[in-house]
């Protein structure tokens, strides 16, 4: 198999280090790719929305599969510039992946198909919004309909906060055109877990659950981030849980989106709330998480390859996925000051070092190289992953691997995993 992954993430150095000990690999290549995939891979010099070049590169190295990282390159059209190329996509087509573009059009689907989720309401103008916050009270969850990088979404404690959200998004534009529209939720409560399926447009298949910590800061404080680190598997949702859960909030979606003759294809990211009334969906993404696929891909016992193959062939049934019964930690590094402004530039050391500690993955994301030595060039620079028989384990590894890394401008937290911990020691 030749293969093309594209983005240039932890997650997509995790997804090149899964794929590259596959028996079917013959040749894999990441655009544009970091120095850590580099070590496993070719990098291309495609950036993930250049939907034009991926195109034209993919049939000129004859690539069977085109596995797309991110979001925005699905949103924007791949997988169906791919499939006009007669070429295969692990990832929805742009109409597809409106699950993860358009939160009404998820909410739609979750109606549609009778998936629990918060109550909702959809408003294209500020003032109709206004009044209806104004009628229901806080607190209230205000988000932007568009894909806004993580930053659409604001759980209102008070009226005035949710006003606050509404005229930024609404009438300021703060997210551009993601902000035409607005959902305004219900605000739930309880643990949060994601839940990964691949999925063929009929069947689908659990690969794994994580927990995300979102906010920058220990004890989950300060602003939200892209993720800060992950834990897999999450307490207090088991397998039996996840099972159900994949029929409860995965097979009706994929059945709804068959049925309009949109199927879905790919792996579907679903965010659930473990609510005192069960769970309910946050929101679906169309894609690996990041750090979440690092802290997965580590876990998983069978060859990821050939179910990508078979996801984009309509041949799941077939396929089920295992998982090693082992816990992964994954912890963040990112530069001092994200997810607002921060320094490049500062040279990491003691990376192989960190890499050769027993149970320890170090995945690359913002780094570049100069001069011979690894430099960090963006917010979330690496994800350190251990591994272990438990949590506990797990964590004292990736702590472990964090210690080794020398980089005077990290900023980590010290707690991934310690919720997860203290739930398990709770049960
Ligand atoms: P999203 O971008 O949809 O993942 O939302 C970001 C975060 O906002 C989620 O991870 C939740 O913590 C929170 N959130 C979203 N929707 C709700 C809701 N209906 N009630 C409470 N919190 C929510
Ligand atoms: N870590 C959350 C995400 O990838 O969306």
């Amino acid at each position: 198999m030749r293969v093309l992954i594209v983005g240039g993430g932890g997650r997509e150095h995790a997804l090149a280090w899964a794929m590259s000990g596959s028996p079917l690999l013959e040749k894999l290549w990441v655009a544009p790719g970091n120095p850590g995939t580099a070590t496993l891979a070719e990098s291309v010099p495609i950036g993930a929305l250049d939907l034009a070049a991926l195109v034209e590169f993919a049939e000129a190295e004859k690539v069977d599969l085109v596995v797309p990282g991110p979001e925005a390159p699905l949103v924007a059209g791949l997988a169906d510039a791919l499939a006009r190329a007669g070429i295969r996509c692990c990832g929805p087509t742009a109409a597809a992946a409106q699950l993860e573009g358009s939160k009404a059009f998820a909410k739609e689907i979750c109606d549609a198909a009778g998936i629990p989720t918060a109550a909702w309401e959809r408003f294209e103008d500020a003032d109709a919004a206004l009044e209806f916050v104004a009628r229901r009270g806080a607190p209230i969850v205000v988000k932007a309909d568009g894909l806004a990088g993580g930053k659409g979404v604001v759980v209102a404690a008070t009226e005035a906060e949710a006003a606050d959200a509404i005229r930024a998004i609404m009438d300021d534009r703060a997210l551009g055109d993601a902000g035409a529209s607005v959902v305004i939720e219900e605000c739930l409560s309880g643990d949060e877990v994601s839940l990964f399926a691949l999925c063929d447009g009929l069947d689908a298949v659990l690969i794994g659950a994580a927990q995300d910590h979102k906010r920058v800061g220990d004890g989950d404080t300060g602003p939200n981030t892209g993720g800060m680190g992950a834990v897999s598997p999450p307490a207090g949702f088991s397998l039996v849980a996840q099972a159900h859960a994949l029929e409860a909030f995965v097979r009706p979606a994929l059945a709804e989106m068959a049925r309009r003759d949109t199927p879905f294809r790919g792996v579907l990211f679903a965010g659930l709330m473990l609510t005192p009334d069960g769970p309910k969906l946050i929101e679906y993404n169309v894609r690996f998480g990041d750090p979440e696929a690092q802290t997965l891909l580590p876990r998983l016992q069978s060859d990821l390859l050939p179910a990508l193959v078979a996801a984009c062939d309509g041949e799941l049934r077939h396929f089920s996925l295992v998982q090693r019964e082992i816990a992964c930690v994954s912890v963040v590094l990112a530069a001092r000051g994200y997810p607002g402004e921060f320094a490049k530039g500062g040279v990491i050391g003691g990376l192989d070092r960190a890499a050769s500690t027993p149970h320890v993955a170090v995945f690359h994301a913002g780094t570049d190289v100069r001069d011979g030595a690894v430099v960090a060039n963006g917010g979330r620079v690496l994800t350190v992953c251990g591994t272990g028989a438990d949590l506990t384990a797990a964590r004292a590894a990736a702590y472990q691997g964090v210690a080794a890394i020398e980089w005077s401008d990290a900023m980590f937290r010290t707690d991934i995993g310690l919720r997860a911990l203290a739930r398990e020691q709770a049960a």
